[in-house]
């Protein structure tokens, strides 16, 4: 079998044996993209819904199991270097979503890159089965299941799963990461808020009374690769939109994570016409009066231990120098004489916003550098 003759393969070569769900999304490309170049992981299985995608001209659907190149003309010869190798060859076919090939004989670690109900359905079974899973959705996100309802627009069935998901921003949980069987990747605006947050209410340095203001601005990939009215070009291009006012689903796990309460939290995404990137404008005010350099200090100090998180001296981040990176970058602006802080950050939504995490997450589970074909 053609799995089994991969898994047979990764195992004698110890790599660490991968599968793809949601392959032929936006970020199960660059999923796919960066395990292809990881010294130590090996892809043995690519998955999306199976629904084919209409041909053009005569309105038939394509055959269930496609080459990846088929949804992704980019990945051409990415996976190409291991094609002497026979049976790998085929390990670029994407195969419909079947539970029944991810088994712990093939398969060490399951990436989801599909939609929330899609991974709220299946992470149980695979948890079971003692599959590791890196779940890109926010299926798992949140602990306490009467908040997807709101949220997400779901009742939560498997609250077993849910209380053992870690969620997976290496920044705050990597000693827990390391251990998870289920790992819960945020979502690419939480992720930018976060890491611009978390070294200034960790420390108490933010004024409660002020509240806190979170104005983001997204590129359209960020929204999937499914055409929406929305998402057609005369709609997005020459144009920003403010969208999801109080009710986007990153703010419950924004909450959660920073523990700040909903009253004091304002979040704003906003849609730019361009297709990768996330600028966030972070406003809060300061408890007491501080200098520049200590609030460098501060976040230099809690990202001590982070590679791909870039505290910048001076000057403001842009999405410019984080896109088709995996890297969070992070800035300030200080008014000193009424201690309003801004913290810019910066990063790519489908990189450090969610295939780079889903990565750097697997790489803290098996040991590897954090970094490892991130950088
Ligand atoms: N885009 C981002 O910037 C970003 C950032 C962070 C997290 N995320 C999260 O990551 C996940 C994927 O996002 P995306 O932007 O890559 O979405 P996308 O471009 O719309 O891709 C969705 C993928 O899921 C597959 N899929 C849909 N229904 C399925 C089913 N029932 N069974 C199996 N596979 C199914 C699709 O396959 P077909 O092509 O065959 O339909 C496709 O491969 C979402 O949960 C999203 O919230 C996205």
């Amino acid at each position: 079998m053609e799995t089994q003759a991969l898994a047979e393969e990764t195992l004698v070569q110890g790599a660490v044996r991968v599968a793809v769900a949601g392959a032929t999304g936006y970020a199960g490309r660059e999923l796919i993209a960066i395990l292809a170049r990881h010294p130590q992981a090996r892809i043995v299985r690519l998955m999306s819904s199976g629904r084919g995608k209409p041909q053009s001209g005569n309105g038939s659907t394509t055959p269930e199991s496609l080459p990846i190149e088929c949804s992704h003309p980019v990945l051409r010869g990415a996976l190409g270097a291991r094609a002497s190798r026979p049976h790998e060859v085929s390990s670029t076919l994407c195969h419909p979503l079947d539970l029944e090939d991810l088994t712990p004989s093939d398969v060490d670690v399951v990436f989801l890159a599909t939609p929330h109900e899609t991974s709220h359905e299946v992470v149980p079974a695979l948890v079971e089965r003692g599959l590791r899973v890196i779940d890109l959705s926010g299926a798992f996100r949140l602990k306490d299941p009467g908040g997807y309802p709101r949220w997400y627009g779901f009742e939560h069935d498997a609250p077993g799963a849910l209380a053992e998901a870690v969620y997976g921003l290496p920044e705050l949980n990597a000693a827990a990461i390391r251990k998870a069987q289920l790992v819960s990747n945020p979502g690419c605006y939480a992720t930018s808020i976060i890491l611009a947050l978390a070294p200034l209410v960790e420390a108490d340095w933010l004024d409660p009374g002020a509240g806190i203001i979170s104005d983001a601005k997204s590129g359209a990939s960020g929204a999937g690769r499914a055409p929406t009215e929305k998402l057609h070009f005369a709609e997005v291009n020459e144009n920003c939109r403010a969208y999801g006012l109080f009710t986007h689903r990153h703010i419950p796990e924004m909450l959660q994570a920073l523990g700040l309460e909903e009253r004091s939290f304002t979040f704003t995404p906003h849609l730019l016409p361009i297709t990768r990137g996330i600028l966030s404008t972070v406003y809060a005010r300061l408890r007491e009066r501080r200098a520049t350099e200590e609030i460098v200090a501060l976040f230099r100090d809690f990202y001590s231990a982070s590679p791909l998180v870039r505290v910048y001296d001076s000057g403001l981040p842009e999405i410019q120098a984080v896109a088709h990176t995996n890297y969070a970058d992070l800035g300030f602006a200080l008014d000193l004489g009424t201690r309003r802080l801004v913290v810019v950050s910066a990063l790519d939504n489908l990189g450090k916003g969610a295939a780079g995490q889903a990565v750097e997450n697997m790489n803290l589970m098996y040991g590897f550098p954090q970094e490892t074909a991130l950088g």
